[in-house]
């Protein structure tokens, strides 16, 4: 939104290594410019590219790619393969182990909380066990536009069901299972799902999470909220009366009811391993993911079946650069978009053997990362900064005591990355062999948006992404789903569109260098006005932890009699720093003087007194000396 030059020279650039660029998809910058131009200039050449690696039961009957962003132009659309039928789960396992001989291929390697409990399952097998519970679901009354909720922690009935929903043509709608039942019946009743798959419970570290304990909670607050006229609704929108659980995993006891409930094993093991798929539209809805809105309330994606299957593909190869030899791992849940699209979708698309970690990264000790990448011999890692920055707090121990030679490509998504992380990842993790692709991207686009790419993109550490972006967002999203809803709601759309006519708005702020490179400041909705003073969240928070005590901060408003709202300050300190007065007078003054310094700057102001709190002193000169005189 704002341009602020940034000079080049305070960065240091970190180029691809030779050795990852020899076998690349993209493997060097001129490559990649020619894939991007195409991809402008000729959309419909380079998708049909694309598409052409997919089993299309019916061609396209139009243009690949059609669309209007335009407001003032008509109604937002997004159309993708236009006329063409499908199926998903098709695509991603019966291809893979059919047509490209993959199925004695792992596709998983299942490792549970406990280091103990392991399972591999390769393409056949995973195929095996999606058409079972294709079969369950059908024989369940489930039928192509039926929504189907699912609690389910990280455990390989999770993946089977979600492939089970898009084989029979259902809509999925995963709720975390670190939700409350209050948050699931929210999203059970928005999109009126008829079936909720969960399983009894899980041990997330050391903690037990009763699952179907909190499922059975739900359930009773949704039939308590249904509404009288949709009960007796005649349509096919199945009513939650109907509502009913598979259970999986005999973890804890669990209260039964056998009018409703359906035990995942029993009926499991009495369905055929064979199902066809059924061929569905280009268009139709392929899942709903609730994310949060601006206004508080849960605010339900639908992507649809092409597009996200052609974008999660095309940008899991190139971004993560992916070999036949990989073993890529995503720490993400597969609750949130990064799992779906980078545990499931994406990976399996392209014939990927993963890992799925049921696990957290500090059970039972804090190297169990690492412990799990020596394991597998993991080639391509992707986290989130939080958790990198959570494992720095530990030192370098519980790193050294692994072999990570394997490791050739880190990614983190979701949130800026800031430097001192950014370094600890690339020299500790990395061991300076590893290009850090750092994506951005939204529940919204179902795929990354700015992203570098391994060995195309020279990195600048903290820069969020970096050169231009990969030509995308063309799934549709929209809000509230009932009944077989098949255009978008204009409506929600809109929301996304009418800030600037012809261009999508991501909600977040960010500035360009004057290399190209963007730097993600943070949500521009998440900023807090203090006494008439724009705040980003994100900006206090970096200030914070640019101090040498703190390991993360998280900066919310409260409000403020006199200022409006105040700023209210979480920090975690790293190991051995004590919380105390001193400090905090430190943190208040760190935020102060940058404020000051940059007003200055500003200003033209030389005399800039006391800056010895600040991490780098430097910055200011440099500053300086590439002030804009521009009013
Ligand atoms: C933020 C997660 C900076 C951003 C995939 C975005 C990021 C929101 C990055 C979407 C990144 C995600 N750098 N910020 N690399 N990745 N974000 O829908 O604010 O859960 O709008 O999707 O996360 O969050 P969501």
């Amino acid at each position: 939104l704002s341009t602020m030059v940034v000079p080049g020279s305070q960065h240091k650039l970190y180029h691809p290594p030779e050795g990852l660029q020899k076998d690349a998809h993209v493997p060097d910058f001129n490559c990649y410019l020619e894939l991007y131009k195409k991809s402008i200039e000729e959309p419909d050449v380079f998708w049909k590219e694309v598409a052409s690696d997919f089993y299309w039961k019916k061609p396209p009957t139009g243009q690949i790619l059609q669309y209007n962003f335009d407001v003032t132009k008509g109604n937002i659309y997004v159309k993708c393969m236009e006329g063409a039928t499908t199926n998903m789960c098709y695509n991603v396992l019966d291809r893979n182990v059919k047509d490209k001989n993959l199925g004695e291929r792992v596709a998983f390697y299942w490792e549970g909380n406990s280091p103990d409990h392991r399972e591999a399952i390769t393409y056949g097998q995973l195929l095996g066990q999606v058409c079972r519970c294709s079969n369950t679901l059908k024989q369940m009354g489930v039928r192509k536009g039926d929504r189907v909720a699912i609690y389910l922690p990280m455990i390989p009935e999770l993946v089977y069901t979600m492939l089970a929903c898009t084989r029979i043509g259902a809509v999925h709608s995963i709720v975390f299972a670190g939700f409350s039942a209050e948050s699931l019946c929210e999203r059970i009743m928005d999109s009126q799902c008829s079936i909720l798959v969960t399983a009894d419970g899980v041990y997330r570290g050391e903690k037990l999470i009763n699952l179907k304990q909190i499922a059975d909670e739900a359930l009773e607050k949704c039939r308590e909220n249904i509404p009288v006229e949709t009960l007796s609704t005649p349509c096919r929108v199945p009513c939650p009366d109907e509502l009913r659980l598979p259970v999986v995993f005999p973890v804890v006891q669990t209260p039964w009811d056998a009018a409703c409930d359906v035990c995942w094993e029993e009926v499991m093991g009495q369905v055929s391993e064979q199902c066809e798929p059924e061929w569905l539209d280009a268009e139709d809805p392929l899942f709903i993911l609730y994310t949060s809105g601006s206004t508080g309330k849960p605010k339900g994606v639908l992507h649809t079946v092409a597009g996200y299957l052609l974008y999660t593909s095309l940008t899991f190869k190139y971004v993560f650069d992916h070999q036949p030899d990989d073993v890529y791992w995503c720490t993400a849940d597969i609750g949130w978009i990064t799992g779906h699209s980078y545990i499931t979708y994406g990976p399996l698309a392209n014939g990927a053997t993963s890992v799925l970690f049921e696990g957290i990264p500090v059970h039972p000790h804090v190297g169990r990362f690492w412990e799990v990448i020596e394991k597998y011999r993991v080639t391509k890692f992707y986290t989130a900064p939080t958790a990198i920055r959570l494992l720095m707090k530990y030192g370098l121990d519980p790193v050294q005591k692994y072999d990570l030679s394997s490791l050739r490509i880190l990614g983190t998504v979701g949130e800026p990355i800031n430097p001192e992380a950014w370094h600890w990842y690339h020299e500790v993790i990395g061991q300076k062999r590893c290009p850090v692709v750092d994506t951005f991207w939204q529940t919204e686009t179902g795929g990354h948006v700015l992203t570098p790419l391994p060995a195309a993109t020279p990195l600048k550490p903290g820069s969020a992404v970096s050169y231009h972006h990969i030509y995308t967002v063309y799934t549709v999203f929209r809000g509230r789903v009932k009944g077989r809803v098949k255009e978008p709601r204009s409506g929600m759309l809109f929301t996304y569109f009418k800030k600037f006519p012809g261009f999508y708005v991501t909600g977040d702020g960010c500035r360009r260098d004057k290399d190209g490179y963007y730097w993600i400041a943070g949500r521009i909705d998440d900023m807090i006005n203090v006494s008439g003073h724009l705040l980003s969240t994100a900006e206090v928070e970096a200030s914070l932890t640019d101090h040498g005590a703190v390991a993360e901060a998280a900066v919310v408003s409260r409000p403020h009699t006199v200022k409006g709202e105040c700023l209210y300050c979480f920090v975690t300190l790293k190991d051995c720093r004590e919380f105390n007065r001193t400090l905090v007078d430190e943190l208040k003054r760190q935020g102060k003087i940058m404020r000051r310094v940059l007003r200055q700057i500003a200003r033209n102001e030389k005399d800039l007194g006391d800056l010895s709190t600040m991490a780098d002193p430097k910055v200011v000169e440099v500053l300086f000396n590439h002030r804009c005189e521009t009013a």
